[in-house]
């Protein structure tokens, strides 16, 4: 008797039941189904039929299934327990302040990137001492912000930012505490746009260096190097170079802490990698594995920064098709989102699963499907086998929830599209769509 129930908001599908030998009843799970899944083969969101959520909130329309991203972050603060640990999501993958909210309300920290994702993310109950700060271009007044709020930590990329830290706790009557990013020139083995740790990027100080900037920072009575950090680059899909950044962060932390810094973190960053589609990538429970051997029985707390393993299979992006068309025998299905919704597939390459949410129909056919945007790079997938679609069907445009919506413009005066959160059986705008008005806002003629 196939039942669903909510249990720690994590929605599960009980597929079998049986009865023990006093005749009580107990369900076998076979697995968690947060997410986007087929039921009586209509494509749903926690069972919520996507039909439904674009009849009442128009296309194009992300959603996300707040069981999902639950899951994915509580596993990743299970699969760390054995180590003082704190999950700090990265606010940039998905910065809608109600997955703020929910994450905060689980206990995850955030690692923040800017002035605006450090005051979201407070907004949003993310305690200060939950916060790391991170990125290369600190602004003055990013400084004194994080400096006033009492962040966990910035995480320095460079002597001066470390002088400027301290000159503004200084003023500030503060001590402020500071990681050091440190490049350890490892190679990733990803698009080469999203690869951060290799020695030619900007991001860090070259690891060798490190020990010659903390000695550097005793001059500083404002700022306490209370850490190291390292983040080598997204969309990571295997551990070796991941086990590597940890053991040499680890080793550079102790080498530093025997020399009477007080280093109370060790940062590994994020990177987690999703795979495309359905492929099973490195659970976080693998990565964990992995990873535990080398940050186990240390005197310090190892700080993770994961975004897109978070969020991205919680997402979809639902687009109608405008058009079916075909130039010299080469299919295009034109879709009511465009690269200004998702920018992925033209920028990185990206491959993102894309299928009907009603049922296909009949063989599948191979087909560009393009945007209505006005640059032949407008496209969320191409020569995609996909079951034939006709005008007006809905499709799914699935791992979206990671760097989808955050990454959209208003290129071509195009509004940007709405965000549903799916929880507790139902569904809310948590983003409404932008009108024209929104978008003229600003201009002065
Ligand atoms: N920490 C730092 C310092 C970062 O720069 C990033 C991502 C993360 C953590 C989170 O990485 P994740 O766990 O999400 O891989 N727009 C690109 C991805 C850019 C990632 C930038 N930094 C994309 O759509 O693939």
């Amino acid at each position: 008797m196939p039942r669903e129930q909510f249990s720690r908001g994590l929605t599960e599908k009980i597929l079998r039941c049986a009865q023990d030998d006093k005749g009580r009843v107990f369900a076998i799970v076979h697995r968690t189904v947060a997410g986007f899944f087929r039921e009586k083969e209509e494509l749903t969101c926690d069972g919520v039929p996507l039909s439904e959520i674009a009849r009442a909130v128009g296309t194009p329309v992300y959603v996300y299934s707040a069981a999902s991203i639950e899951e994915s972050f509580t596993r990743f603060d299970r699969a760390l327990a054995p180590v003082p640990h704190l999950v700090c999501y990265a606010a940039k993958a998905n910065s809608s302040l109600a997955i703020f909210k929910l994450l905060a309300s689980l206990g995850a920290g955030a690692d923040v990137v800017s002035g605006g994702e450090l005051r979201a993310c407070l907004a949003s109950g993310f305690p200060a001492e939950r916060v790391v700060f991170s990125g290369v271009g600190k602004t003055d007044a990013e400084i004194r912000d994080g400096v006033a709020a009492g962040i966990l930590a910035f995480n320095a990329e460079s002597d001066r930012e470390i002088e400027k830290i301290d000159a503004e706790a200084a003023r500030q009557g503060r001590k402020a505490r500071v990681a050091l990013r440190v490049n350890p020139d490892i190679d990733a083995k990803t698009h080469p746009y999203i690869s951060t740790g290799l020695a030619h990027n900007k991001f860090g100080v070259d690891i060798g260096r490190a020990r010659e900037i903390f000695k550097g920072s005793r001059r500083f009575a404002h700022v306490a190097m209370t850490g190291v950090q390292a983040h080598i680059g997204s969309q990571i899909l295997e551990t070796a170079p991941l086990e590597e950044t940890a053991r040499e962060l680890v080793s550079l932390a102790s080498d530093l802490a025997g020399r009477g810094f007080p280093i109370e973190t060790v940062d590994i960053g994020g990177g987690l990698g999703v795979p495309s589609g359905r492929a099973e990538g490195l659970s976080q429970e693998q990565y964990a594995a992995a990873l535990l051997p080398h940050l186990k029985a240390l005197p310090f707390r190892i700080l993770i920064e994961p975004g897109r393993s978070i969020v991205a299979r919680a997402g979809a992006l639902l687009t109608r098709v405008l058009y079916v068309k075909e130039n010299r025998g080469r299919r295009f299905i034109v879709t009511d989102a465009g690269m200004n919704d998702l920018l992925r597939p033209p920028l990185y390459g990206a491959i993102h699963p894309i299928e009907p949410v009603s049922p296909g129909r009949g063989q599948t056919v191979t087909a560009d499907v393009v945007g209505p945007i006005c640059e032949t790079s407008d496209f969320l997938a191409r020569d995609r086998e996909m079951p034939q679609v006709a005008e007006g069907d809905l499709l799914s445009v699935g791992d979206a929830g990671a760097y989808g919506f955050a990454m959209a413009s208003n290129y071509n005066f195009r509004p940007r599209a709405a965000e549903v959160l799916v929880e507790a059986g139902g569904f809310r705008t948590i983003r409404r769509r932008e009108t024209f008005e929104d978008l003229v806002r600003l201009e002065a003629e």
